[in-house]
């Protein structure tokens, strides 16, 4: 997906008939016209993926059963397990794990590796989401092994496949690594982060953190050989109340919590839920929809009509981050407006998702965050005073910014009305 460096905008037909799959595109129901361009803190969703949870949710039966209704909720958690693992990741083995949140599935897998794997050590990165990274500093702790945390570039905001490696040796057991920022939206090169640290450790366990970056590209956990991988459905089209990982057959065949009679890549504990396993299968309905849009591709595997959707996403995305970088002949970018500042501002599009951190300077990001709400425009400030967000920041030399991450359901208008009241906030 390193062609259309600039990116391209989508068909004028396709974005108009995708947007009316959305809910609340461009309003909240209470409160009115809004741009949500908080889409990291959670995706616009998908009108499809809220509406098949409500009607499989309103049946009564236990999918543990063989009648024909218990049938079907098995065929819809078997189609949505091969949608994720194989469809989504690319994974030709493997389980899925589920939780109620992605942080559940981290803090399962990162548990499983530190306490079975023998080893006296365990790396992972300062801009980690907590989520992983407290996992991994939470277990070694806990099982006397050394944290070891390996430092962003700074100037860049990617962590550099030397750096990884510098930490790594014989003795290190895990290697938890984020796939992209949820701050800068900067992709990590995992390919040769990867390749690096196995040249020091060769059976080294890798899980990485892809909840960011799956609702704005791929990962083919295949190519990549981790063994783990998770996401949040939430973030990408779907409902709040499950976390999905893919999880590898060595991983799964470590001790883990799971119920004695079952095959070890069973991770499922207890009563699982028809209908968000049905809502994340709409999620991949549409992305393949995308991809087949127009009768484009009649002939494709399900693999390739959600590969040939994402890069209709990233593609798109692209050129909206590029218009929000440098503008268009209507209005300048971000990049070329007083008093802004983009920070961790790569110039090569194709390592970044969308979403940019920014401020505008002598305004204080709480203040700005709100001054850009009364505007209607739902945006969100990371600032050192967050737990959250204080350790990333720093890793990146910023105490604070203010998150802009649009959808590939928006339009290149959206990002000009975005800039016009930068513009204006900037004079204010
Ligand atoms: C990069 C990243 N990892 C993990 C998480 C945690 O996801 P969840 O809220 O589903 O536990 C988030 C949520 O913001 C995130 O941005």
């Amino acid at each position: 997906m390193d062609d259309y460096k600039q990116g391209r905008l989508m068909d004028d037909n396709l974005l108009a008939e995708l947007r009316q799959k959305f809910a609340f595109l461009d309003f909240d129901p209470d409160y009115g016209e809004r741009l949500f361009f908080d889409n990291s803190g959670g995706s616009l969703r998908l009108t499809d993926a809220v509406t098949v949870k409500e009607k499989i949710d309103l049946l009564p039966d236990c999918p543990e059963r063989y009648h024909q209704r218990a049938n079907d909720f098995n065929e819809m958690m078997d189609r949505c397990t091969q949608d994720v693992l194989h469809v989504m990741f690319g994974a030709k083995s493997g389980s899925l794990l589920t939780e109620l949140t992605a942080s559940q599935t981290m803090f399962n897998m990162v548990a499983t590796v530190i306490e079975n794997v023998s080893g006296e050590n365990a790396v992972t990165t300062n801009i980690e989401h907590p989520s992983s990274y407290d996992a991994v500093e939470f277990y070694c702790k806990k099982n006397q092994k050394e944290f070891r945390v390996a430092e962003a570039n700074r100037h860049t905001g990617f962590v550099d496949p030397e750096a990884i490696a510098e930490k790594i040796d014989e003795n290190t057991i895990l290697l938890s690594v984020i796939a992209s920022s949820n701050i800068s939206g900067n992709i990590m090169d995992l390919e040769n982060i990867i390749k690096a640290a196995r040249a020091k450790k060769p059976d080294l366990y890798i899980i990485v953190d892809a909840v960011q970056h799956m609702p704005h590209g791929t990962l083919d956990v295949e190519k990549l050989g981790i063994d783990g991988a998770n996401f949040a459905p939430y973030k990408f089209m779907a409902s709040r109340g499950i976390g999905f990982a893919y999880v590898s057959d060595r991983l799964s065949k470590l001790p883990h919590r799971k119920l004695l009679a079952k095959d070890d890549k069973v991770w499922e504990l207890g009563s699982p839920a028809p209908a968000l396993y049905a809502s994340m299968s709409a999620v991949m309905d549409y992305v393949c929809w995308l991809g087949s849009w127009n009768g484009e591709a009649d002939d494709l595997s399900r693999r390739d009509l959600y590969l040939k959707g994402m890069e209709k996403i990233v593609f798109h995305e692209r050129a909206l981050l590029h218009r929000l970088l440098e503008g268009s002949d209507k209005i300048e970018g971000l990049r070329h407006m007083d008093k802004v500042k983009v920070f961790a501002d790569d110039p090569d599009l194709t390592k970044r998702d969308l979403i940019v951190a920014m401020g505008i300077d002598g305004k204080d990001f709480e203040q700005l965050r709100k001054e850009y709400q009364d505007r209607g425009v739902t945006v969100y400030e990371r600032v050192n005073t967050s737990v959250y967000s204080k350790r990333i920041l720093e890793a990146i030399g910023i105490t604070g910014a203010i998150r802009v991450s649009p959808f590939h359901c928006h339009t290149a208008d959206e990002i000009d009305t975005f800039l016009a009241i930068t513009k204006q906030l900037a004079h204010s």
